[in-house]
C-alpha cells in the first residue's frame, strides 16, 4: 500500500512527497521534529510531545505553524489515512526553503516553514520481543553538540554512534560524557539499585524524553525512589537492572553494559512493572 504523507496542508502518495533542494533542514538540519507512537490507532502522550515541539520552535525563533486541534487533527487523519494501528507518526517542521544558501535565518513573513509528517506501520510494537530480552549497550563518548534539549534533525552523531554499537554487536549505545552516562543515541538511560531509579537531571545535555517525564510519574506513584543525577558506566554494571525509555521503544530493559551482563543477565522486575504500568496509563489517556 502506498503510504499518504503530509506535505505543507496537503496530502499526498509517498512517491509524490518532495520538498525543495533549499530546504534549510537539507542543507543546515535546520527543523526540529517529533515521533509519537500510536496504539489502537490512538495517540500515546500527545500533549507532551505539542508542548515539547512547541518548546524547540521557541528555542530556535520558530513560529508553530498549527495551534493544539489543528496538530491533533493532522495527526489523527494521517493515521486514519493509512490505517495505522500500531506504529509511529513522524513530524517534521523546518525553517523552510528560501531558494537560496545563507547563513542567515530567512525572514519568516517571506520563507514558511515547510512541514511533513509521515506514519511508519510497526504491527506488534507494544509487544515487541526485544523488552523480553533487553538490550546490549556500548560505552560511546558523547561528542554532540550543546543543545540537545532543542529537537532538532541534526542526528548525523547519533546515526554514527548507533552504527558503532551495532558493529561492535551490540543494540545501542550509551553516550558518555566526563565520565558520565548522557542518554542513549535516541533514548533516556535509566539504573535500578535497590528502590532507586537513578537519571541523569534534565539540563541542556540531554533531550527532556516525554516517556521519561510519564515513566518518573509513574515510578513515584509506586513508591519508588527516584534520584535525578548523572551515573558512571561502572555504577551501571553493578546495578540490579537498567532500562531506556522512548516514544518508540516505551520501557525497553538493558541487560548489558559496555561487556557486563547485569545481575542474572534478563530483563528486571522493576523495569517489567515500569513497562506495563507505562502502556496500561498511556492507553488509557491516548488520544
Ligand atoms: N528519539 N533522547 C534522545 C536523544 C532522543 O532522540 C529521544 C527520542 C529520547 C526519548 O524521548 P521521548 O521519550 O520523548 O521519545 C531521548 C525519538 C524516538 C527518535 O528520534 O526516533
Amino acid at each position: 500500500m502506498t503510504r499518504t504523507v503530509f506535505v505543507n496542508g496537503a496530502h499526498v502518495p509517498e512517491d509524490q512527497a518532495m520538498v525543495s533542494v533549499f530546504d534549510r533542514a537539507f542543507l543546515m538540519a535546520d527543523g526540529v521534529y517529533e515521533v509519537t507512537s500510536v496504539l489502537g490507532g490512538k495517540l500515546i502522550d500527545f500533549p507532551g510531545h505539542l508542548a515539547r515541539l512547541d518548546r524547540s520552535l521557541t528555542a530556535l525563533e520558530m513560529t508553530n505553524p498549527y495551534g493544539a486541534d489543528e496538530w491533533l487533527a493532522i495527526h489523527r487523519d494521517l493515521v486514519a489515512a493509512n490505517g495505522i494501528d500500531e506504529g509511529l507518526v513522524y513530524l517534521q517542521v523546518t525553517r523552510g526553503a528560501p531558494g537560496d544558501r545563507d547563513f542567515a535565518w530567512p525572514d519568516p513573513a517571506t520563507c514558511p516553514p515547510t512541514v511533513v509528517l509521515f506514519t511508519q506501520s510497526k504491527p506488534g510494537l507494544a509487544n515487541a520481543p526485544a523488552a523480553r530480552v533487553g538490550w546490549s549497550v556500548i560505552a560511546v563518548e558523547d561528542i554532540r553538540w550543546g543543545r540537545r534539549d532543542i529537537k532538532t534533525t541534526q542526528l548525523l552523531f547519533p546515526s554514527w554512534a548507533k552504527m558503532i554499537a551495532k558493529k561492535a554487536g551490540a543494540d545501542d549505545a550509551w553516550l558518555v560524557q566526563d565520565g558520565a552516562v548522557t542518554e542513549g543515541t535516541s533514548n533516556n538511560a535509566y539504573i535500578v539499585k535497590g528502590n532507586q531509579i537513578i537519571t541523569r537531571q534534565l539540563s541542556n545535555d540531554i533531550l527532556h524524553g516525554i516517556t521519561r517525564a510519564a515513566v518518573l510519574r509513574f515510578a513515584r506513584e509506586a513508591q519508588m525512589e527516584v534520584v535525578e543525577r548523572p551515573f558512571t558506566i561502572a555504577e551501571a554494571q553493578q546495578a540490579d537492572e537498567a532500562f531506556i525509555t522512548s516514544a518508540s521503544a516505551f520501557v525497553m530493559p538493558v541487560v548489558k553494559v559496555d561487556g557486563v551482563a547485569l545481575g542474572n543477565g534478563k530483563p528486571g522486575k522493576v523495569t517489567a512493572r515500569l513497562r506495563e504500568i507505562y502502556l496500561d496509563e498511556m492507553r488509557k489517556a491516548a488520544v
